[in-house]
């Protein structure tokens, strides 16, 4: 019998399907953007990125990281929004392993660090689950770029035995059920990611289970962009400092932000360029 031969529409559809056929499986890199300074993103994580066919990237993530990837490769914001449609987590998961599945390189591109309250772990479970490659690169969390820009350790001989990241926001929006008294004994830092509007529930919550009012306490907001902005305050006053915070920011309470230089990223900026001018080496 003689074949006839296919029309435009249907000889383009048999290309594609025979294309997904052939093609070996990509695989989903979860890659740590760092805090927004791209300078601070790691050298592996730049190579990958430069490996992209695709990038489903968070909000967090600045535009100079983004620019670093090919510029060929497709971007998709899968950032929270407000007023618009969001994506739900699982349909995030379920894109991430379509595109490995159809041969693609995925870069999925979060800020800071995929694993600091970053939802990787649920994209690799559902990488592994599709049987789907998924490899990790970590990043600079916040908390480093927001104590090391205030010149603040998280760790202090004497002052800070300990650090612990806690995020500042239960699935309910409220203040989470954490082990408030041993959160509250002296001597430790404490970094609450996500708790800027939870802060006078925090604060009480804290100084309820012993904690002192005074201790010293810091927040950083944009940590390591040019509007980063940080305020020095205590304990008590976290709430009230943590009310005129816009963008997303880090409340940090311990003995050792007693270190902390609240200096805002412009005035740093500012004295930088003036001691430039003057020939001075910062
Ligand atoms: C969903 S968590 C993501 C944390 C991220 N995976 C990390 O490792 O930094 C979002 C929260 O991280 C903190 N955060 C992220 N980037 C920040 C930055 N540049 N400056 C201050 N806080 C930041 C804020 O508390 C924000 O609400």
């Amino acid at each position: 019998m003689a074949h006839r031969k296919p029309k435009a529409k249907e000889t383009k559809r048999l290309v594609v399907l025979g294309g997904r056929g052939e093609r070996a499986a990509g695989t989903v890199w979860l890659v740590g953007a760092g805090p927004g300074d791209p300078d601070l993103l790691t050298i592996k994580a730049l190579k990958v990125l430069q490996t992209a066919d695709v990038v489903v990237h968070d909000g967090l993530v600045s535009d100079e990281v983004l620019d670093l990837a090919p510029g060929a490769a497709r971007r998709i914001s899968v950032a929270k929004r407000k007023s618009r449609h969001s994506y739900a987590q699982e349909d995030i998961n379920r894109m991430l392993v379509a595109f490995a599945q159809d041969g693609l390189t995925v870069v999925r591109l979060k800020g800071g660090d995929p694993f600091i309250f970053g939802r990787g772990g649920e994209e690799l479970e559902a990488c592994r689950a599709a049987g789907v490659e998924c490899k990790v690169v970590p990043g600079v969390t916040a908390a480093l770029a927001a104590a090391a820009d205030a010149g603040a350790p998280l760790t202090h001989r004497g002052s800070a035995q300990a650090v612990t990241f806690v995020t500042g926001h239960a699935s309910t929006g409220q203040v989470p059920d954490l082990d408030w008294p041993s959160l509250a004994k002296a001597n430790q830092t404490v970094v609450i990611y996500m708790g800027v509007s939870t802060a006078a529930g925090i604060a009480a919550q804290l100084i309820g289970a012993g904690r002192a009012g005074s201790t010293p306490a810091l927040i950083v907001e944009n940590a390591s962009r040019a509007d980063e902005r940080r305020v020095v305050t205590t304990l008590a006053g976290l709430p009230q400092a943590a009310a005129e915070v816009a963008g997303p920011a880090l409340l940090i309470v311990g003995e050792a932000m007693a270190l902390a230089q609240a200096a805002t990223a412009e005035v740093v900026s500012h004295v930088e360029a003036r001691g430039r001018e003057r020939g001075v080496k910062s």
